[in-house]
């Protein structure tokens, strides 16, 4: 049996379609069940189409945080997931969520633990190196146990460099790339794990 996976993605998806091909290419033991998004606008829901994955939309509008947190776990629970991913998943999760995947809930981030939580993490490691605070940057995938931001176990991590002739454009190309690697390694040693 392949490890069941789904994957939470609010925006462009590149991470998901890492994941995807991936799976399609069978060098990950795995198959993207489904894909959950909170943005009916979000490019991920056309990739999973286009691969026919099933897709769901948990809308947080109207709803307060806890009510959507609680919705989001309904949609996700449907699919029977192993592992969820988060790929760019842009909501705050709280414990009405996390509390039905212990151990199951994993995140990639654009950055090193403890450096640049939140978001537009790459922007900022740039916005430093520019004014002689850092050299490099890098990427985790992480296991998200509790309502912390971008404070997980780390799973896996790599180190990106930035050089002096990048643009901000060069280093997020460097990132997104270095993230959909990192992911499918993180993945392929949980999923291993995960085998019976
Ligand atoms: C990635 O940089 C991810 O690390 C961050 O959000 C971005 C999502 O990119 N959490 P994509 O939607 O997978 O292309």
């Amino acid at each position: 049996m392949t490890t069941r996976l789904v994957v939470l993605a609010s925006g462009n998806g590149s991470n998901l379609q890492a994941i995807i091909d991936a799976c399609e290419a069978e060098t990950l033991h795995a198959h993207v069940v489904g894909m959950v998004s909170d943005n009916h606008h979000a490019f991920a829901l056309q990739r999973a189409a286009q691969h026919n994955i099933a897709c769901r939309v948990v809308d947080a509008s109207h709803t307060s945080r806890s009510e959507f947190n609680i919705q989001l776990a309904r949609a996700v629970s449907e699919f029977k997931p192993d592992i969820v991913v988060l790929a760019g998943f842009m909501r705050l999760l709280t414990v009405e969520f996390l509390a039905h995947f212990p151990q199951r809930v994993i995140n990639v981030h654009p950055a090193l633990l403890g450096e640049l939580p939140g978001t537009n993490a790459i922007a900022r490691a740039f916005d430093e190196f520019v004014a002689g605070k850092r050299t490099h940057t890098g990427v985790m995938v992480h296991f998200v146990p509790d309502e912390g931001v971008d404070n997980g176990p780390v799973i896996d991590s790599a180190d990106v460099p930035i050089y002096p002739t990048d643009s901000l454009a060069d280093l997020e190309q460097r990132m997104h790339a270095t993230e959909h690697q990192l992911l499918i390694t993180a993945l392929t040693q949980l999923t291993k794990e995960h085998t019976p």
